[in-house]
């Protein structure tokens, strides 16, 4: 591998603020994390995307979407197509566990939304997740291997990675519950994600694909998943609404940033 991953803490804003606040959140935010180091991105709803766009402009912050439709136009009511998002956002969340809730989101259909993001050049992050039941059963890793093989087969691996593929592991019951992963069970599964990259023939073994943890990751402990050599940053809900606690996740990530980069030290001691 060329050199470390990159460090991506994203803000996941879900079905929170309107136009007319958003801007101004965005802003705040954003001066609370100007750290460089930190590959930063922020996905609020669709009808916020121009005014957090126009409140990032300048700061090096991404706008991501939370969703895309599988087809790029046609009749399909109330939906948003890739290409619709042309100058609006560079990123997108797709197969997000409350989409697969809510919206029945399938793994094939989460397949055609990143050939759809990859043909208009919008970074995906893709998330997999177990749900606790899974988890207590001990089919965490089998589960989340099967929702990646039904998102990524079909596309071609070199595809995958030129399209800036980002994994986010997400177990379900983490997901707004206060209640999160150890850093240790999570780095199990971002290794297990790398496994099936690399069997399914990602470049460089799937080593260059940054996987992110979620589900309730804030400043009191992003530490322990910062401390994970196979984890690369963060996907937050709740926390990322929040500028204090942005403030905390972003600047504890720069300084694993910064230890990577200076020769591999993931253990870096200071500001556990
Ligand atoms: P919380 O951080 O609120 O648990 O949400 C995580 C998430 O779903 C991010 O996509």
């Amino acid at each position: 591998m060329s050199g470390p991953r990159p460090i991506v803490i994203a803000g996941n804003w879900k079905m929170h603020t309107t136009p007319a606040d958003a801007g101004e959140l965005a802003r705040t935010i954003a001066h609370r994390i100007a750290e460089p180091d930190v590959v930063r991105v922020i996905c609020p709803p669709y009808v916020c995307l121009a005014p957090v766009r126009d409140a990032l402009a300048g700061t090096g912050i991404a706008v991501g979407a939370q969703n895309i439709h599988h087809e790029l136009a046609g009749a399909y009511t109330g939906e948003v197509s890739a290409p619709m998002l042309a100058g609006l956002a560079t990123w997108v969340i797709l197969g997000h566990s409350e989409r697969r809730r809510d919206a029945g989101e399938t793994d094939e259909l989460i397949a055609r939304k990143l050939g759809r993001a990859l043909e208009v050049g919008l970074r995906p992050i893709l998330c997999v997740g177990e749900q606790l039941v899974e988890r207590d059963t001990g089919q965490a890793a089998a589960v989340v291997e099967d929702q990646l093989r039904g998102a990524l087969t079909g596309h071609e691996p070199e595809d995958l990675v030129r399209g800036g593929l980002v994994i986010a592991y997400e177990p379900v019951w983490a997901i707004g519950t206060g209640r999160n992963a150890t850093g240790a069970d999570a780095a199990v599964m971002a290794d297990s994600i790398r496994g099936t990259l690399h069997e399914l023939g990602l470049p460089e073994h799937g080593e260059t694909v940054p996987v992110l943890y979620g589900g309730s990751c804030t400043a009191a402990n992003i530490g322990e998943f910062m401390n994970e050599a196979s984890i690369d940053g963060a996907l937050d809900g709740g926390a990322s609404l929040k500028p204090d606690e942005m403030a905390g996740i972003v600047g504890r990530a720069g300084v694993t940033a910064r230890a990577r980069r200076g020769g591999g030290a993931f253990r870096e001691a200071a500001s556990r």
